[in-house]
């Protein structure tokens, strides 16, 4: 039976994707220090451990003691409007604790990582973003998913460490931290609904993502374990929605599960327009396939959330409180 170790284990990516391989006959140790996922989000079954993989001797230590086979490295901290405003922890969070687990990969002899970097990479650029374009990351969170893409080509030409890289965008699904003020959209709106406040929107709402569900992402990354050495596949959905489109689908969901909520906008965020992807490559490799049905997602993301007990909306201890958006301060 194969080992495989996921780090984020209790967040959305993880706890998905761990229930997967679980199913699927594959034995599941999982690292998350729960600073952005949920205890009750990791599957009894996994092998768990509640480590900071800021802490490398915690890191090694259960490498060591584990010994898998392959590595999912999920963990991030990926509030990417809020990146500039966190930088060292986006650094250290994003980038030392990957070089952590890189190291980790390295010395105990872990067969391949698959890594989550992000669209974020691409930056403005010209979108459909083709893995092929220029990365040119616009904030801090960018830049530290394009940092460690860098080093993971540099340690399998070193080391020898095999390596894949993953782009998501706007992923969704059950087991999303939709307590958390300062990402995932969708969730954010669906928190807001049960609190019985309006949705909000960040300037003009002409904004345009795909959101895609996260049970279409199984297979592929499955494969990911023992195909296609160093290669980079962008993965999401097709369909584009803008920010106002999306807004009022959670509003029509929410009045479905009686709810009423309103929709205001906020001050504009500097933020990307126009952000979403082509996902030919991983289509025809991977034989990926997004059947995202928005609005089926969000009642499923419903019905999960009201069955969760309400946790804190917390605001982060900002290092730059500079230009800091009005919608931001405590
Ligand atoms: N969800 C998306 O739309 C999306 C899009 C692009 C990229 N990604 C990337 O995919 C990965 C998974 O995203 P997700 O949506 O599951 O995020 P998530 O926040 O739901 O899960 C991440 C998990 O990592 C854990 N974690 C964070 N810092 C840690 C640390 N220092 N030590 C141990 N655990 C730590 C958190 O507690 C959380 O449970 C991330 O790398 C993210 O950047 C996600």
């Amino acid at each position: 039976m194969k080992t495989v170790l996921i780090t984020g284990v209790a967040g959305l990516l993880g706890a998905n994707f761990s229930k997967y391989l679980l199913n699927n006959g594959y034995n599941v140790v999982g690292i998350d220090d729960l600073s952005g996922g949920f205890k009750s989000s990791v599957d009894e079954r996994v092998d768990f451990y509640e480590v900071d993989l800021k802490d490398h001797d915690d890191v090694d230590r259960v490498f060591r003691s584990t010994d898998p086979d392959y590595v999912y490295h999920f963990a991030a901290y990926a509030a990417e409007g809020l990146s500039p405003y966190i930088r060292r922890y986006n650094y250290m969070n994003n980038v030392v604790c990957s070089a952590n687990v890189i190291n980790a990969c390295i010395n105990f002899g872990v067969q391949k990582v698959i890594f989550t970097s992000s669209m974020a990479v691409y930056g403005e650029g010209n979108p459909p973003f083709t893995e092929d374009q220029p990365q040119t990351p616009e904030d801090p969170y960018g830049i530290a998913k394009y940092a460690v893409e860098m080093d993971l080509k540099l340690a399998k030409e070193q080391f020898g460490l095999d390596y894949s890289i993953v782009r998501p965008h706007n992923v969704v699904g059950t087991y999303q931290n939709i307590w958390d003020r300062y990402r995932n959209v969708i969730g954010i709106w669906i928190r807001q609904s049960m609190r019985g406040e309006p949705l909000t929107i960040f300037g003009d709402g002409t904004q345009v993502r795909a959101f895609s569900d996260i049970k279409f992402y199984m297979e592929p990354f499955e494969r990911l374990m023992t195909e296609y050495s160093g290669e980079t596949f962008n993965i999401g959905a097709d369909k584009e929605w803008t920010i106002n489109e999306a807004a009022n689908l959670v509003a029509k969901v929410a009045r479905d599960f009686g709810y009423e909520p309103g929709i205001v906008h906020l001050e504009k965020r500097n933020e990307v327009h126009t952000a979403y992807s082509d996902h030919t490559k991983a289509k025809n490799l991977l034989g990926f396939q997004d059947d995202t049905n928005l609005e089926e997602t969000i009642k499923e993301m419903f019905t999960w959330a009201e069955a969760q007990p309400a946790h804190e909306v917390a605001y982060f201890d900002y290092e730059i409180e500079k230009n800091l958006y009005s919608f931001w301060k405590k």
